[in-house]
């Protein structure tokens, strides 16, 4: 959850170096449907440098691709969860303080040798925290600048998309496409058609919060700190297997599941959660046995509907795959139940979700958007 404006939709406007006149122009006019031309002779033989800044987590990653392949030589993560977890949610501005504190020592850390030889560098300029993009931007042209390199700009949505790549052969990887491709981050939830890599079509989209952005502002609310999702699923997990009654019968409401459509809204449980919460006394609020089912049902109530509306997109489009993303693909839960549904209800279309250390926000993700053209 961001307590700032998200820039949800464009890329910043920034000029990129030495990449064609006509990514610059797709860039300034987000489609989804982006395909950056770069003039390179070493384009199967790559070493990328990637920074990912859009929230509170500044990233940076080494990749070597070699006829298709990709190796992560590194993949540094450095975690602003505990600055933001007093606040509950992250303050754009202080986000960005820190990300400029740490890019320089993730950035050494991510390079490992100073023999290493970087060919192209990525960074995200987009969806994301405009005050923590700019800094990764200007940290990232600064360093083309220094090392004479060509840099791409990277769609944070895309890159999240792709992190299911990671480690696959991506000769085959085209053998999952097209793909229906649930997106669930702390900003986004979408539904996307990816018809191709550099195609795709959204199809559906929350209304309001985001699925992240539930999680954590419910996780809030029972005072289970930041960020939210992690928190409500332990709590969650913990109900399943300790506690065999269900004392409080918390039922809330599964939104928008029966509409025609593939769009989500989240902002209706939220407040559901918290009336049911103002209702009950200081000491249920304040009790193990409640913040255990509380949690069981908000996981269930979000899961429900995502897997509802994505099945429902898979069965309605000729597709090959579902692929999961987006940080709240980090949920076990989610992850386990999509995977029985499709087996029982579409076992022809394959799944994939991210290895879940590449579920959330990272920089290997960001250097894999090179590999496809
Ligand atoms: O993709 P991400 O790392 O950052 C954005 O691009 O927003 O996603 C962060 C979101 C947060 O809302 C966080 O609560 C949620 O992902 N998240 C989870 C889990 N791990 C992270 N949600 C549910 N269960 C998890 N295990
Ligand atoms: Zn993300």
């Amino acid at each position: 959850m961001c307590f700032g404006k998200e820039d949800k939709s464009s890329f910043l406007p920034f000029a990129i170096a030495r990449v064609s006149e006509e990514a610059q122009a797709q860039n300034s006019n987000y489609s989804y449907k982006i395909k950056i031309r770069i003039k390179m002779k070493e384009k199967n033989n790559l070493t990328i440098l990637s920074i990912e800044t859009s929230c509170d987590d500044t990233c940076a990653a080494v990749l070597k691709i070699k006829d298709k392949k990709i190796k992560i030589i590194s993949n540094v993560v450095s975690s602003q969860v505990k600055l933001h977890a007093k606040y509950g949610g992250v303050y754009p501005f202080l986000a960005k303080r820190e990300h400029q504190k740490n890019l320089p020592l993730v950035f050494k850390r991510a390079m490992k040798s100073p023999n290493l030889k970087v060919n192209l560098i990525a960074v995200t300029t987009g969806p994301g925290l405009e005050p923590c993009l700019w800094t990764g931007v200007n940290f990232a042209k600064e360093l083309a600048k220094k090392m004479d390199l060509p840099i791409v700009s990277i769609n944070h949505i895309e890159a999240h998309i792709l992190a299911n790549f990671i480690g696959k052969n991506f000769q085959r990887a085209k053998n999952f496409l097209p793909a229906i491709c649930l997106v669930v981050s702390g900003g986004h939830t979408q539904l996307i058609l990816m018809k191709d890599f550099n195609n795709y079509k959204i199809i559906g989209e929350t209304r309001d919060d985001a699925a992240g952005e539930c999680f954590d502002k419910t996780a809030r609310i029972l005072g289970l700190g930041y960020p939210g999702g992690p928190a409500i699923a332990k709590q969650a997990q913990q109900c399943s297997s300790k506690i065999k009654n269900l004392k409080f019968k918390i039922s809330f409401p599964r939104p928008m599941i029966r509409q025609k459509n593939y769009d989500f809204s989240f902002s209706g449980l939220k407040t559901a959660v918290l009336y049911d919460f103002k209702k009950r006394s200081l000491r249920i609020r304040k009790s193990k046995q409640y913040i255990c089912e509380m949690a069981v049902e908000i996981q269930r109530a979000i899961i429900d509907v995502l897997i509802y509306k994505t099945l429902k997109a898979a069965k309605s489009h000729k597709i090959k795959s579902i692929i999961l993303c987006g940080g709240v693909a980090a949920n076990k839960e989610l992850r386990e139940q999509l995977k029985k549904r499709i087996i029982k209800e579409t076992p022809s279309i394959k799944y994939l979700a991210p290895d879940i250390k590449y579920a959330t926000d990272n920089a290997a993700m960001i250097g894999m958007e090179r590999n496809q053209s």
